[in-house]
């Protein structure tokens, strides 16, 4: 078997883990530092899982928002997990990146979490954390990447749609994949009522890539993610 490079080698979580209910679990957990824009519902339905002890091993240590009015952020005051906002509004895209970058270096993040993220990522962002961004995109990649995926993918008029969680690269809505879900576009759907339902798979497809990285097994070898 070849050696590994350093970004293919699986997580080695590092503390312990405050936030979830229950009995502690006894190895470390990952640091998770969320990224959002806007309503944070992937980011809930992550905390949630986290709650109730459905995903083991996790914690969210930092919630960042570029927005500061997003309700995302408000919602993670409220769960009071620690937040910050750096308005990229107006700012060069790598001097704003270098803040978040600082940021989740001192919370000491081993995996980013982009949910709802509205805002592409400078190269040295994504040369800071190798294989450590994951995202979530509203349709079955390689098709419809970029914005309004759902409503794409209703006018194309496909007859199975889904979301897809993926690792992080410097193209848009390209790096290796994690996990699709998958549901039946319906004769009665309208595009909103598609990405509702495209949005339920979301919330269960981010917890569950999220559990598989946090068991570190898995590699990925060019464009494959592999369990092992
Ligand atoms: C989701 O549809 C996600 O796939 C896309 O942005 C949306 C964010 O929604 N990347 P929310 O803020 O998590 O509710």
């Amino acid at each position: 078997m070849r050696a590994l490079a350093p970004e293919e080698i699986p997580l080695q979580p590092s503390t312990t883990n405050p936030q979830v209910k229950g009995a502690q679990p006894a190895r470390p957990s990952l640091r998770l530092g969320v990224l959002l824009s806007g309503r944070g519902s992937n980011f809930l339905a992550i905390a949630e899982s986290i709650r109730s002890g459905k995903l083991q091993g996790v914690e969210i240590s930092i919630v960042l928002s570029n927005v500061a009015d997003a309700p995302g952020i408000a919602a993670a005051r409220d769960l009071n997990l620690p937040t910050a906002v750096f308005v990229s509004k107006g700012r060069p895209r790598a001097e704003h990146d270098a803040d978040l970058i600082a940021c989740l270096h001192d919370y000491k993040v081993d995996v980013v979490i982009l949910a709802g993220y509205m805002r592409l990522l400078s190269p040295q962002f994504i040369a800071a954390f190798p294989n450590r961004i994951l995202n979530i995109h509203p349709s079955l990649l390689p098709a419809f990447p970029g914005l309004d995926a759902q409503q794409q993918a209703f006018d194309y008029g496909v007859k199975v749609a889904g979301c897809t969680v993926h690792f992080v690269d410097e193209r848009l809505d390209h790096g290796a994949i994690i996990l699709q879900r998958t549901i039946a576009v319906l004769d009665t759907d309208d595009a909103h009522s598609l990405a509702d339902r495209i949005l339920a798979e979301e919330h269960i497809a981010y917890t569950e890539a999220i559990a598989r990285i946090a068991s570190g097994e898995y590699e990925i070898r060019g464009r494959r993610y592999l369990k092992r």
